[in-house]
């Protein structure tokens, strides 16, 4: 049995985590609850005044240690200067939240390359890139803690034809987690995922068939905080034996697709 405490296992002080897309929904959610166990938390936004309200939000709550940084995840310059500021600011990088996510739909036969394009280099190449970056921290520390991807059961179910780009940008991101997991090994870090299902988050608003929450076994739609409870979870010594794994969190949604 670990020697640890249970407040020991979820204890991320002096930990120095980086949160994309935390401008405001789930990512937002995970950066107040990595903040509250006690890390220091770099907020990304491709939305710089976003980022930044995110981020007095949490000053507002008492968390101090935060910065943010303004840039596109699927650039590679972007990736790249994230974790740069991360380093330049706290001196190093333990955990990486692929959180930034699009999910724009299209009738499938209006699929454009585009709607695919942005989508797939947003979601995957993005994740791809920050936890290539991320690594290569890592390896230059000698250690890291955790990388977390947040996919969808998309992802693993599939989707309605009109959101085919994204389904496929989240079964790559799952699969991606796998190979991540034997990359990330060596430095004593682990890689994981979460696959939510309806989450009520800005970027939702109006998406959601509200019936639709009542038919779930938990009835009702996620919030950002049930991603986050798991998130901290994922990324925290508590599941230091958990990796290359995905986490549904969806109130029992997959279970009704049976
Ligand atoms: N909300 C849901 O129901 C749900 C369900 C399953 C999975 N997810 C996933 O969770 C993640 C967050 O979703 P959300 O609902 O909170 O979304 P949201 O739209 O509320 O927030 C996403 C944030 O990512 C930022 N972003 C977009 N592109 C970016 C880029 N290229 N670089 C940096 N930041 C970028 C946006 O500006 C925004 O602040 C996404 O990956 C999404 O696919 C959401």
């Amino acid at each position: 049995m670990s020697e640890k405490s249970i407040v020991q296992l979820f204890d991320l002080a002096d930990r120095v985590a980086i949160v994309t897309g935390a401008g405001g929904g789930i990512g937002l959610g995970i950066a107040r609850r990595l903040a509250e166990a006690g890390a220091a938390v770099v907020l990304n936004d491709v939305d710089g005044a976003r980022a930044r309200a995110a981020a007095s939000r949490l000053r507002g709550r008492g968390y101090s240690a935060l910065e943010t940084v303004t840039g596109d995840v699927s650039s590679s310059e972007g990736s790249r200067t994230l974790v740069e500021a991360a380093v330049e600011r706290f001196g190093r990088v333990d955990i990486l939240v692929n959180n930034a996510g699009i999910y724009p739909t299209a009738p499938f036969l209006e699929h454009g390359t585009d709607l695919w394009d942005r989508v797939v280099d947003t979601n995957l190449r993005g994740a791809f890139l920050c936890a290539q970056a991320v690594a290569r921290q890592f390896e230059k520390q000698g250690r890291g803690q955790a990388i977390l991807n947040i996919a969808s059961v998309v992802g693993i179910v599939g989707s309605g034809p009109s959101a085919a780009a994204y389904a496929a940008s989240k079964g790559g991101l799952l699969a991606l987690t796998k190979t991540l997991a034997r990359a990330v090994g060596p430095y004593g870090a682990r890689a994981n995922a979460i696959a939510p299902a309806a989450i009520e988050t800005e970027g939702q608003k109006g998406m959601l068939d509200q019936a639709a929450a009542t038919r779930q076994p938990v009835g009702r739609f996620g919030t950002p905080d049930d991603v986050a409870l798991a998130a901290l979870y994922l990324v925290a010594p508590a599941s230091d034996y958990v990796t290359g794994e995905i986490l549904v969190v969806d109130g029992g949604y997959l279970l009704m697709q049976a």
